[in-house]
């Protein structure tokens, strides 16, 4: 396993932070979550009753695998995005047999981890493993030495779902551009549902999801200096039918001020900090988004009750 530090600015934590608190609204980027504590919530997360995207795409992969290891086929470069603790990706490992396998993600020890542990159980894998930011612009090292037929993209997980549609379709243009005509995009979509089930899914009954976002504010405090008192906000999530996604803020209970980087922020009660949006689509909304940055749409699975989607793709 070869491991490419690319993460390229550090200090922009800071910069985001100070930036983010503030703006009128304030807001910090979902992307600062995974600190090593955040990415271990956000595996706990994956596996509560009430968050079903995890084991739905698990579920609609395992029941088409063959279909897709057939479309994808051997000996290509499957680059990750986003890879964590890479569960879903064994499987595609396994089945369509890649020749070199990229796994890209912003929390080194989770990459290192998850990287060493798929090269114990694949020997034969060629794995370079890539600390960066995927939300900035990538260029990837080149990987000399490996011959791949094509270039795959692996993008699980609904986290396309964190960007706006905007977003979305700039990031996906930037992977298309990095990719190459011809290479293929295999992405987890989560589909619009009732509220309910929405609202149930980000803020679950044991309060893992209320920890993950209010760890964000120990993050400050422990790599900024900050003060945060993190009981003194309260996690919030709901979905907004109208534009179809979740927002998951941090809602100070009191008037209160907190120091980061030597300024004060002030609170209002009931003021927020806007930590994340997850936005759902429709299978055609995601095409429609997917073509703007020049994906055709070659194939999508679903799960019998519609709750996720899986999307394959062509960059053209
Ligand atoms: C990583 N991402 C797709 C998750 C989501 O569902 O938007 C992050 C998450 N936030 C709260 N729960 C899970």
């Amino acid at each position: 396993m070869r491991f490419y530090d690319c993460l390229a600015d550090e200090a922009s934590f800071l910069d985001d932070c100070l930036r983010g608190l503030a703006a009128p609204q304030k807001a910090l980027a979902p992307k600062y979550f995974y600190d090593h504590l955040g990415s271990q919530l956000f595996e706990e997360i994956c596996t509560l009753p009430e968050y079903y995207p995890t084991r739905t795409e698990m579920a609609i992969m395992e029941a088409n695998v063959a279909e897709i290891a057939r479309l994808v086929g051997p000996n290509v470069e499957l680059i990750e995005l986003g890879s964590g603790a890479s569960v879903k990706t064994r499987l595609l490992i396994e089945r369509a047999r890649p020749a070199l396998y990229v796994p890209i993600d912003i929390a080194e020890r989770q990459l290192r981890s998850a990287a060493d542990e798929i090269a114990a159980l694949f020997p034969w894998l060629h794995i370079c493993a890539v600390r960066a930011d995927f939300t900035r612009p990538l260029r990837l090292p080149s990987f000399m030495g490996v011959p791949v037929k094509l270039k795959v993209v692996f993008f699980p997980g609904s986290t396309i779902g964190n960007f706006t549609p905007d977003e979305a379709a700039a990031l996906l243009r930037g992977v298309r551009d990095m990719a190459g005509t011809g290479a293929r995009l295999l992405i987890g979509v989560d589909l619009k549902k009732d509220k309910r089930t929405l609202e149930a899914a980000y803020d679950d009954a044991q309060g893992v999801t209320a920890r993950f976002n209010l760890n964000l504010l120990a993050r400050i405090n422990r790599e900024l200096g900050g003060d945060f008192r993190p009981e003194r906000f309260r996690h919030k999530a709901f979905y907004d039918e109208a534009l179809g996604r979740i927002e998951m803020h941090l809602e100070s209970r009191y008037a209160q001020f907190v120091h980061v980087g030597g300024r004060r922020f002030d609170f209002r009660p009931g003021e927020t900090i806007h930590t994340e949006i997850s936005c759902k689509y429709a299978v055609e909304e995601f095409q429609a988004l997917a073509r703007r940055a020049r994906f055709e749409p070659l194939r999508v699975w679903t799960d019998p009750d519609r709750l996720f989607s899986v999307h394959l793709l062509i960059a053209v």
